[in-house]
């Protein structure tokens, strides 16, 4: 899929998947394109977790709640780790974002469809819960987790504002 085509169809998924299992060949190709986005300083400061196992992704939905995890047939689990990289600056929520947009893409131009669970996650402390789960080392947190599958349904990218909205030539707001 040409990436302005995948740019377009991305959309949050929420409903159901179907059973057709996600290979780890195209599970690793979409991780590796999280790996392969730009980061502060090239630091990296994202790993990643991939779940496969039915009963581990069903422990995930447990502790999460949200209905979509139910069927996902994989999760990918986002950690990230806070570090000073450049002049006491850190940039591991940016590094993060980049990762999952990519993912995000390439989730979408293999055919799948995945949605960005990150709000849901810092409330009742489900994302000690789930480090816990994966005994994820002290310092690390994780922040997005991506469930996914193939979808049942077909869904729509939301609507945007237009460019005109929000994008502007040479000054604020334009002419
Ligand atoms: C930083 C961030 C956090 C998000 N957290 C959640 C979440 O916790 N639960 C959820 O269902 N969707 C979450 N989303 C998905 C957004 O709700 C979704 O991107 C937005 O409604 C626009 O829809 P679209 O992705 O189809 O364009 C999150 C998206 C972003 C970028």
């Amino acid at each position: 899929m040409e990436v302005f085509e995948a740019i377009y169809k991305r959309h949050s998924y929420r409903g159901e998947f179907k059973k057709s299992p996600v290979p780890r060949e195209d599970l690793k190709k979409i991780v590796d394109a999280g790996i392969h986005a730009p980061s502060g300083t090239n630091a990296q400061t994202t790993d990643f977790i991939i779940a496969d196992d039915a009963e581990l992704i069903q422990q995930i939905y447990r502790i999460v709640g949200s209905p979509v995890l139910s069927s996902a047939r994989a999760v990918i689990v986002c950690i990230a780790e806070a570090k000073a990289v450049y002049k006491g600056m850190s940039f591991e929520v940016e590094d993060c974002s980049a990762a999952v947009e990519n993912m995000l893409l390439a989730v979408t131009a293999l055919g799948y469809a995945t949605v960005w669970l990150d709000g849901v996650l810092r409330r009742e402390e489900k994302a000690r819960r789930i480090a816990e789960l994966f005994a994820i080392p002290p310092g690390k947190t994780i922040r997005v987790i991506l469930p996914l599958g193939v979808p049942v349904e077909e869904k729509k990218q939301k609507e945007k504002k237009t460019f005109d909205e929000r994008a502007w030539f040479n000054r604020y707001g334009g002419a």
